[in-house]
């Protein structure tokens, strides 16, 4: 690998899963306007995110990741936003009081718009175009003219991502995080669900340990921790003329970072060695992901690790496992042992998502809940046979009351109700429901996990 890294120096390296531009001038016109605009995110925050995925490493934090397949300019509105951020605290709230761990939120949001495909074309209802890949590419509606990549798109995207991280920080800051709120994060349509029931019990007694602790002089005024949280960003770091226009120079340190988003991570289908993507995350210093499913090498993976992080350090390097419920034992624990026997520093995360997409018998992409919940736990199960870390989970859901993948105890969505609310511009997402449930029996393996440590 050549080793003079710049943010373009991709460009000499065989990449998969791009557009075709036709109008390559239009396209470097919009990679110079970018590149002119104001990062999304400061470098200090990224570092800051690095530091708290390195407590997640050493089992000291629990991260969620979570969010969209794909976001769409066709659903940006505040309430969807609203809705995302109110079920990340609910289930950040559920984990943390049950593992007595902080939790690190970062989205799936504010940039999460660029989707690999299986194939470069599709059909639909006999007539070939090209296949939609993500909103910042191309339209999703079956017309030739509208699903021609277009380059505008890139500022539409970036616009957008700003408009949501300005309202995610808000949140975060403004009030919407307070812990005395943790009764108002209850979703309406959930309010009367048993789970929402289950949630109401452990608001309360939140609420009442705080009423406790302001009676002790503690509260939102002296101890802000309580009222503000941090919702981080992420993306996948596909379409790299964005990323690209988007690297900036830290300012303090002098190194590169990509600020579209506090983290970033690699497609499976995107992450050979000697290709352009890897050589574009091995020089930008903010935490990063990549996904490692069923055809995954030993030997490759150790080399992935080595390339993308060199040093060794902790927090930096996020392995995210999605292999599928019938696949994990086949071929996760091999990884992990070698992993964790060359004494690797990684973050060890469970995307249960992607590995188990079925085709349901009425024709519509689903996951069921059962095999999600069964990949988690195979995930939590290995980790403990072999001592190491189960340290995140990485979801495709939303706050949006939607059906799209089957199952679960609290909704029990069947084969025809995904008729319903299928609204997913991609994978299908757990809804608020099932995202709540998958985070109670999350919570439930990590009380026991941290009882055994105690003992
Ligand atoms: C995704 O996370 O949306 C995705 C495409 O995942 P993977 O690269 O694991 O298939
Ligand atoms: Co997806």
């Amino acid at each position: 690998m050549d080793k003079k890294w710049t943010p373009s120096s991709w460009r000499n390296f065989p990449i998969k899963q791009q557009p075709s531009y036709k109008d390559t001038e239009q396209l470097l016109k919009t990679e110079v306007e970018l590149s002119s605009y104001p990062p999304l995110i400061f470098a200090e925050e990224a570092r800051r995110l690095k530091d708290q995925l390195a407590a997640v490493s050493r089992g000291e934090a629990f991260l969620l990741q979570g969010g969209d397949c794909a976001e769409s300019f066709k659903s940006f509105d505040a309430n969807n936003i609203k809705s995302l951020f109110q079920v990340m605290m609910q289930m950040a709230v559920v984990m943390t009081f049950s593992s007595g761990k902080p939790v690190v939120k970062i989205g799936r949001v504010a940039g999460q718009f660029a989707k690999p495909r299986s194939s470069d074309t599709e059909m639909i209802n006999g007539v070939e175009y090209p296949s939609y890949r993500g909103d910042i590419i191309n339209d999703i509606e079956a017309d030739l003219e509208l699903r021609e990549p277009n380059p505008k798109k890139l500022l539409k995207a970036y616009n957008q991502s700003a408009a949501t991280l300005n309202l995610l920080r808000a949140f975060a800051r403004g009030g919407m995080a307070d812990l005395n709120k943790v009764h108002q994060w209850n979703l309406d349509y959930m309010k009367n669900h048993p789970l929402g029931e289950k949630y109401e019990e452990l608001a309360t007694k939140i609420s009442e340990t705080l009423k406790f602790m302001e009676a002790c002089g503690i509260n939102s005024s002296n101890a802000p921790a309580l009222s503000q949280t941090t919702l981080y960003t992420s993306h996948e770091a596909l379409l790299l003329n964005y990323e690209e226009a988007l690297t900036r120079k830290d300012s303090i340190t002098g190194e590169y970072y990509d600020c579209s988003a506090h983290m970033l991570w690699i497609g499976d289908r995107t992450r050979d060695l000697d290709e352009a993507h890897i050589e574009y995350f091995r020089g930008i210093q903010n935490p990063i992901g990549c996904k490692v499913g069923p055809t995954m090498q030993e030997d490759e993976l150790i080399q992935l690790i080595d390339t993308l992080n060199p040093k060794n350090e902790a927090g930096r390097l996020n392995l995210i496992v999605r292999m599928g419920a019938d696949k994990i034992q086949e071929f996760f624990p091999k990884l992990l042992k070698r992993v964790e026997g060359e004494g690797k520093k990684v973050v060890w995360s469970c995307d249960p998502m992607h590995g188990n997409v079925e085709k349901a018998s009425n024709g519509y992409k689903t996951r069921d809940f059962a095999n999600i919940l069964s990949e988690v736990k195979q995930f939590f199960q290995i980790h403990k046979e072999q001592g190491s870390i189960a340290g995140g989970i990485h979801l495709e859901m939303t706050g949006q009351d939607v059906t799209e993948c089957t199952g679960s105890t609290s909704c029990n969505i069947t084969t025809e109700d995904l008729t319903s609310r299928y609204h997913t511009q991609c994978d299908p997402r757990l809804n608020a429901d099932q995202s709540l449930e998958l985070a109670f029996m999350i919570a439930d393996t990590l009380h026991e996990a941290n009882i055994a440590s105690t003992k």
